[in-house]
């Protein structure tokens, strides 16, 4: 049996060979199958429960689609490509097995309804993935950072050291980002739970169905509510393929992170050996290529989205072929999406961090300048800008000597404010630096355990959001 053997009553000759190589989609749509079969399964039961088909054709069709999915799961099923596409490699199949009764099967519906009822059910699972991703990693780095609340590293605006910030904060950073991935992935899903199946091929269906029926067997909150909508936008895929391009960017980030961190210069890292990999020609090697590839495949992923924003833009209603380009871009993503954060998971786990060296690293920098300047605000009543103008100069005056803010003698100090006392180095330590900002989300380690602590209770617990 070939596709036009199904289609083909006003046909007087099959496809072209290019024609069936360009048109099929079974090369990729297979892998909607348990989906097809899972969609055909409810339209069926619906279509007895409605009087539309009998009892007996319904049994038979049912026990049929039970085969075909052993038949798959076995990995003997035979896709082909004369058949175009996973529609029609499963209904004809069924004619293979029950006969006659198959042909039943496909009224009040059409390939329309179809296909974007099994791709909304791919893309609902695909969406339950990440957020269980996301959630894992994000598990990880609560713990790491718990362990790291009290260690210092230099923070950095424009890639220069800013002020000292704890680890455990900055890894912290990088949960509230997934956490916000991941309530857009349960937005994702709640404007994706609509079931189109019913809508057929574009207007409707003068048969008698329930709607909600189908709706409700199969996971969705309803039926959607406009025949031509249903079969026609790809938002949930879009949706989907935005939201996988945000988690993207913020793997690369840290993925890139973790690149500068583990080079000889910066060495506040040594990547796990499972994630790195050696030169062929320089012994000394130990490259970040898992954390490379990471940064590398947000490129894809983005990539993919503009594909589908592409194809999507400029088609008129309702559907039309090229929405068979839909898939390849999702499952693609979803793939890439789905290795890379299993592997930012197994690196982070694993990461070692220098916390030696990140102490020794703030000492460049003069990264408690600001702390020196809010102090001469807070014990010495200067206006903030004349404080600014003040530490600038010591910062001068250090630098020419070589040394940190902490390196100056008291008479270095007062030979710039005659304010200052004593008790000015006590903010110059970093410790004190640390401990000290306490306003709410500043990184002192107290508030960093605290944010850990709630941080599992929003993003971990059963009564967290899905
Ligand atoms: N393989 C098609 C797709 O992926 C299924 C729908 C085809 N519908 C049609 N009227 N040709 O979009």
């Amino acid at each position: 049996m070939t596709s036009s053997s199904i289609w083909g009553g006003r046909f007087g000759g099959g496809p072209a060979d290019i024609m069936e190589e360009i048109n099929a989609s079974i090369g990729f749509d297979r892998r909607l199958a348990a989906q097809d079969i899972a969609a055909s399964a409810a339209h069926c039961r619906m279509l007895a429960a409605c009087n539309i088909i009998s009892e007996d054709d319904a049994r038979s069709i049912l026990g049929g689609l039970d085969r075909i999915e052993e038949e798959i799961a076995r990995g003997d099923f035979e896709f082909k490509r004369s058949l175009e596409d996973i529609h029609m490699n499963v209904e004809s199949r069924l004619a293979d097995l029950i006969g006659e009764a198959a042909g039943r099967l496909h009224t009040a519906r059409s390939r329309n309804d179809q296909v974007a009822t099994d791709f909304k059910l791919w893309v609902r699972e695909a969406l339950g993935r990440l957020d269980d991703g996301l959630r894992r990693f994000q598990a990880v780095l609560i713990d790491r950072a718990e362990t790291h609340a009290a260690d210092v590293l230099p923070g950095f605006t424009h890639l220069q050291a800013a002020q000292p910030v704890s680890l455990g904060h900055h890894l912290l950073a990088y949960v509230e980002m997934l956490g916000r991935d991941r309530s857009r992935v349960r937005d994702a899903r709640a404007r994706l739970n609509e079931c189109p199946l019913g809508a057929a091929a574009l207007a409707g269906t003068s048969f008698p169905i329930d709607r909600a029926a189908t709706a409700a067997a199969l996971g969705f909150d309803r039926a959607a509510a406009n025949s031509l909508d249903a079969v026609s936008d790809r938002d949930f895929a879009l949706d989907y393929l935005a939201t996988a391009s945000i988690t993207a960017v913020h793997l690369s980030r840290l993925a890139e992170e973790m690149v500068i961190w583990a080079s000889a210069q910066f060495a506040f890292v040594r990547l796990p050996d499972g994630f790195s990999t050696g030169s062929s020609i320089m012994p000394q090697k130990r490259n970040p290529d898992a954390a490379e590839l990471v940064r590398a495949k947000a490129g894809r992923v983005i990539g993919h989205l503009n594909t589908l924003l592409i194809v999507m833009k400029g088609l008129p209603l309702a559907y039309s072929k090229d929405m068979q380009e839909d898939k390849e871009p999702v499952f693609e993503a979803a793939d890439t999406l789905d290795l890379c954060l299993a592997a930012m998971t197994g690196m982070m786990a694993e990461v070692a961090f220098d916390t030696e060296r990140m102490r020794a690293a703030c000492r460049l920098g003069f990264l408690t300048a600001t702390d020196l300047a809010d102090w001469l605000v807070r014990a010495r009543g200067l206006p903030f800008r004349r404080a600014h103008h003040v530490t600038g100069a010591l910062v001068k005056l250090a630098e020419a000597r070589g040394g940190g803010l902490e390196d100056l003698s008291l008479d270095d100090l007062r030979s710039v404010e005659p304010e200052i006392g004593e008790d000015a180095f006590s903010v110059l330590g970093l410790d004190a630096s640390l401990a000290s900002r306490t306003s709410f989300g500043g990184t002192a380690p107290d508030n960093v355990r605290a944010a850990c602590i709630e941080a599992r209770a929003r993003f971990l617990t059963p009564e967290a959001p899905p």
